[in-house]
């Protein structure tokens, strides 16, 4: 069923493969630098959830001029992300009908997600009943990396640090369910680490046991992430990144961003160590309750598009 607000004719209707590179063009449009959103974001979320991701669509031109995702990332829980509208679209009502079905086909389950700011953050309150987590804020760590031979681990005696080859997949993808909950997250793992313009390593001891891996991964506006980087303590998580941010061609260590918990400083202090700078602090949102993960081994959260960890 179409919708009319003012004199915009356009539906609202779930993403198809075929919209994911008009989607992407969109974000970048809508986005800065603050707001980056992962490449392979909306192919990522067709394959976890193919129902979970909304766009607008303006019935007059065909353009997208929206989108709005819910995904179901267990049977339990929801994340809201990619809410957005085109600049001279908005003001018009088409965000909220996006919202409602996204809320819609979520239901009554619990559902996270991170506001752009105060004012929308105290909106979700005051509508939706979301409840800003008191505990840890999210900070944006962004910055031009610089590697400094001197002052990172290089090597940890036992420790090996490759590609997440095929061999080693499920070893990663366990380690990951561990630190989230018990959630499986495969396909988000394989849809990133097999996009282009992704770099990946996991860090494995000498029973050939994953004690931690991080990805990097180019987002819109030029930006780099890094997410996630989990391991078992500082040194690996510092092992791992330093050598994962060794692979990317220069031009990828210009405008990197790395998205830590307040509450871990030892994360803040390996971007320090970077160069990276605390640019931005944002709260995160549940619907029903808290879900943290293990935050001890969470050094960068994964997305902000699709996850709370
Ligand atoms: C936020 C955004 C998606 C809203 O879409 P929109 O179509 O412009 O929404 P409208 O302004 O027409 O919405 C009407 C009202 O509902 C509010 N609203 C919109 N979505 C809402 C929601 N999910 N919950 C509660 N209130 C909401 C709006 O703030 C506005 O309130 P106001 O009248 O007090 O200003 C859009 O402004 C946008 O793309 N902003 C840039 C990206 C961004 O910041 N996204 C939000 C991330 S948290």
């Amino acid at each position: 069923m179409s919708n009319s607000n003012q004199n915009i004719n356009f539906i609202v209707r779930t993403i198809r493969v075929a919209d994911c590179p008009d989607l992407r063009e969109l974000w970048c449009q809508i986005y800065s630098n603050k707001s980056s959103k992962f490449k392979s974001a909306p192919e990522v979320a067709i394959s976890i959830d193919p129902n979970g991701l909304f766009v607008a669509q303006d019935l007059s031109t065909g353009k997208l001029i929206g989108s709005c995702s819910g995904i179901k990332v267990s049977p339990n829980l929801g994340f809201i992300g990619g809410y957005a509208v085109s600049p001279e679209y908005q003001g018009q009502g088409i965000g909220p009908v996006m919202w409602k079905k996204v809320m819609d086909y979520l239901g009554d389950i619990n559902i996270a997600l991170f506001p752009r700011d105060q004012e929308m953050g105290e909106k979700y309150g005051k509508k939706w009943n979301f409840q800003i987590a008191k505990h840890k804020r999210l900070v944006h760590m962004t910055g031009k990396v610089v590697l400094n031979d001197d002052i990172c681990v290089k090597n940890i005696d036992g420790i090996t640090v490759c590609p997440i080859t095929t061999d080693l997949l499920s070893g990663v993808i366990d380690y990951d369910s561990d630190v989230c909950n018990g959630i499986d997250r495969r396909l988000f793992i394989e849809g990133v680490i097999n996009f282009p313009e992704t770099w990946n390593l996991v860090a494995i001891n000498e029973r050939r046991e994953v004690c931690g891996y991080c990805i990097i991964y180019s987002a819109n506006c030029d930006v780099t992430i890094v997410g996630p980087l989990y391991a078992d303590n500082e040194q690996l998580a510092e092992l791992l990144v330093t050598r994962c941010l060794q692979l990317l061609p220069e031009d990828r260590l210009q405008n990197v961003k790395y998205h830590c918990w307040d509450i871990n400083l030892k994360s803040i202090a390996i971007a320090e160590k970077f160069g990276l700078k605390l640019t931005v602090n944002r709260p995160i949102m549940y619907s029903k309750q808290t879900i943290d993960g293990k935050l001890d081994k969470i050094f960068t959260v994964s997305s902000t598009m699709y996850y709370p960890f």
